[in-house]
């Protein structure tokens, strides 16, 4: 069993695949975070981590006088604010009197088999309630009466815990959630470098890393999503630990909206990281009775360093959080039109983009933005979801018809969050968008934002979204989001639930995003935000794929993807061809297939040498499907660290295949190249495929090849495949 309580020390045990999670509770019935790391087998935690040290500073509470017990220096696993903790606290609560002073104390707990989810949110999961076990811990504030119950899954083949909180009034007296963490995390340590992904449009996800210092340093976004600025990822990796080497701590919030993300070093040089909703531009409140779930959050311990924490991240995902058809079956390959047309179609020019697809073995079409309304660029229309039968004569029939005639699948753009002031649907109600009373709206991309808040309005996008879904064949939807919210306000919502507004949108988005997989469960979702804006855990929960980024420079790729990686699997990372001209066809089509790889070109474009490129990668694409798909990620050479090289690999989870794909950014002279590979078995022996070169794993891994004769101009890429010799 990987949870245990061992009851004569008041301690709870979560163990699981080489990580040890320790929790107990004081006399008091203070809840302490004693210990997240390596696996210790044994249960004696005497005093570990817990100074017992009050001070004039730091006070005691006359109920635990007992050691001069102090919640200023105890590690408080959900501290509440205002009663002796002055470091920052996981939960915040106005009471009716208003004051917000919290002090939970321990009241019961639950072990079972399986795993719940926050209501109304996505979540990890396991279809086996074998493969996980979850501990629920009650936890009261007297004075307030407010309930907290706090739930830690443990996933029994991978070193993750998973959390989330849920917050009950429990008193006659309704109460305003100021602040409530999906999770609050102790270490007895200051030693950490913080990583995380910063980014903007067109350049997402870039890698940083900086020593933890005494203070607080923090990630957030405001915006109502997660945005490209920085993700919901941040990671503790103890100072030195390297990508392969060293303890890494990971987090990951499955959750599309605002998020913080918080390490507070203390004075005592301990650590304390908080992660959930952003407390900017959120309050809630809770009548008598009622209860609030925060987001889960996923937490990975690696001994293995930053890969270790990457693919356990990775191996969670792809078994415990993308649902669907196509988290095991192969896609479609597809080509979008965005970059081949723009706005500038008509039912002939994509057929003839789908006529000269067939040729080189694509699957399916997919018509990207302009298809509805009046839309001719990105001015207007937006909410108006009918067909724009001047581009399209005789609507979409006519042409999902000549499309499925030559054997390809159909797909289509929807942004279902967004409307256009110059709209149908926006003359009729202009109520329905975020708005403030006597504020004028910002615009961004010439469109506000759709109030996803209320039933009403989503229920008119989904009756439009349905009326075209249900009457023809389509495949796949690539759901866009192309701006951030501002004067967030709805015209339902009132105090005291104003504030509600960025949370109770994110709650929309996700029922209307469930009713559509639901009601179409064959169908293939591909989220996307003005390229990579919302790519987090709870898109992915959706959708199995979300469109990286609109840069499509093979080059720029490398960094979004290596930085995309450290918390995502490739398989999530929506990768396209495009006529981008800084490198040839193969590096393009190598960069992109570290993803979910396709086109984004008029194929009528391609000349003789480059639809030979393109017809083997299509072979490539399938031959290679399921090992970049389902294998393990090894990150070889970074493009930070190396501004000339950039080299990863994938291993097929038996070890019985691998694949190595090397970039070089800029040309540089040097008469070696060695690549010591990773992940192998060394006592197979492999064959390199391209050359019939036979080497065992442990040589490929401890001395490695000199790939100096292979292509290493600049922009110049190359593969290995490696098949264990049978
Ligand atoms: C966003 C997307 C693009 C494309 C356009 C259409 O920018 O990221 O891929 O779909 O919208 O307007």
């Amino acid at each position: 069993m990987p949870i245990t309580f061992i009851s004569d020390k008041n301690l709870f045990k979560l163990d699981a695949a080489g990580a040890t999670y320790v929790l107990s509770v004081t006399k008091g019935g203070y809840l302490l975070g004693l210990y997240w790391g390596g696996a210790i087998p044994d249960a004696n935690f005497g005093g570990y981590a817990f100074r017992d040290y009050a001070s004039s500073f730091s006070p005691s509470n006359p109920e635990v006088t007992e050691g001069g017990f102090s919640p200023d220096t105890a590690p408080l696993e959900f501290s509440g604010f205002g009663t002796g903790d002055f470091r920052k606290s996981a939960v915040s609560i106005r009471n009716a009197d208003g004051n917000d002073a919290t002090d939970f104390r321990y009241t019961g707990h639950r072990i079972s088999r399986g795993k719940g989810a926050p209501a109304g949110m996505p979540a990890t999961f396991a279809e086996d309630p074998a493969d996980c076990e979850t501990l629920e811990i009650d936890l009261a504030d007297r004075t307030t009466g407010a309930e907290l119950t706090l739930f830690y899954t443990v996933f029994e083949d991978l070193p993750v815990v998973t959390r989330y909180a849920r917050l009950k009034n429990a008193s006659q007296k309704a109460m305003d959630i100021e602040k409530i963490s999906s999770a609050s995390v102790q270490f007895a340590a200051m030693d950490f470098d913080f990583i995380h992904l910063y980014g903007r449009w067109g350049a997402e996800r870039n890698w940083v890393r900086s020593p933890l210092a005494h203070g607080h340093q923090s990630i957030s976004s405001a915006r109502g999503s997660s945005s490209h600025y920085h993700n919901p990822f941040a990671a503790l990796a103890r100072c030195g630990a390297d990508e392969d080497r060293g303890e890494v701590y990971g987090f990951n919030l499955v959750y599309s909206g605002s998020f913080d993300i918080t390490a507070d070093v203390d004075y005592y040089e301990t650590t304390r990281l908080n992660m959930g909703i952003n407390p900017e531009g959120f309050l809630w409140h809770l009548e008598p009775g009622e209860v609030f779930d925060t987001p889960e959050a996923v937490l990975v311990y690696s001994k293995e360093g930053l890969g270790g924490m990457s693919r356990a991240f990775h191996r969670l995902y792809l078994d415990h959080l993308i649902r669907g058809k196509y988290r095991r079956e192969v896609r479609p390959l597809l080509i979008n039109s965005w970059e081949a047309a723009y706005f500038d179609f008509d039912t002939d020019k994509l057929v003839s983009f789908a006529e000269r697809a067939k040729e080189i073995g694509i699957d399916m079409l997919v018509m990207d933005d302009g298809w509805f309304s009046r839309r001719n660029d990105d001015r207007s229309s937006l909410g108006d979801w009918w067909v724009n039968e001047d581009k399209l004569p005789g609507g979409l029939g006519v042409l999902i018809d000549r499309v499925n005639a030559l054997g390809l699948k159909f797909g289509i753009w929807y942004e279902p969050e967004m409307i256009s002031p110059d709209s149908d649907i926006y003359r009729a109600h202009p109520d329905w968008c975020l708005h403030v009373p006597d504020r004028p709206n910002s615009i961004a991309r010439h469109q506000y934002v759709i109030d996803m808040s209320r039933q009403d309005v989503r229920d008119n996008i989904w009756e439009q979204m349905n009326a075209v879904l249900s009457k023809y064949k389509i495949d796949y939807v690539k759901w866009d989001f192309n701006r951030n919210l501002t004067e967030a306000g709805s015209a339902l919502l009132s105090a005291p639930h104003g504030e509600e507004i960025f949370h109770r949108f994110v709650l929309g988005t996700y029922e209307l995003m469930g009713r559509l997989v639901d009601t179409y469960p064959d169908l293939l979702l591909e989220n996307c935000s003005g390229g990579g804006g919302r790519f987090d855990p709870g898109m992915l929960y959706f959708s199995p794929q979300i469109w990286a980024s609109d840069n499509t420079d093979a080059i720029e790729r490398l960094a979004i993807q290596f930085g995309t990686s450290l918390c995502y699997p490739a398989s999530t990372m929506g990768a396209h061809v495009s006529m981008s001209r800084r490198t040839g066809f193969e590096t393009k089509g190598n960069v992109a297939m570290w993803g979910t790889f396709g086109y984004e070109l008029d194929p009528n474009r391609l000349t003789e040498k480059d639809l030979g490129i393109v017809k083997k990668q299509v072979a490539d694409y399938h031959k290679y499907y399921e090992l970049i798909h389902y294998g393990d990620l090894y990150r070889i050479t970074d493009p930070w660290d190396n501004a000339f090289r950039c080299a990863w690999e994938f291993v097929s989870q038996d070890k019985n295949e691998a694949l190595f794909t090397h970039v070089t950014m800029r040309y540089y002279h040097c008469p070696t190249l060695i690549v010591r590979f990773k992940g192998l078995d060394p006592n197979f022996t492999y064959t390199l495929e391209s050359t019939g070169e036979k080497y065992s794993g442990a040589f490929l891994m401890n001395a490695g090849l000199n790939l100096s004769l292979y292509p290493r101009g600049t922009g110049e890429s190359f593969v290995l495949h490696f098949v264990k010799e049978n």
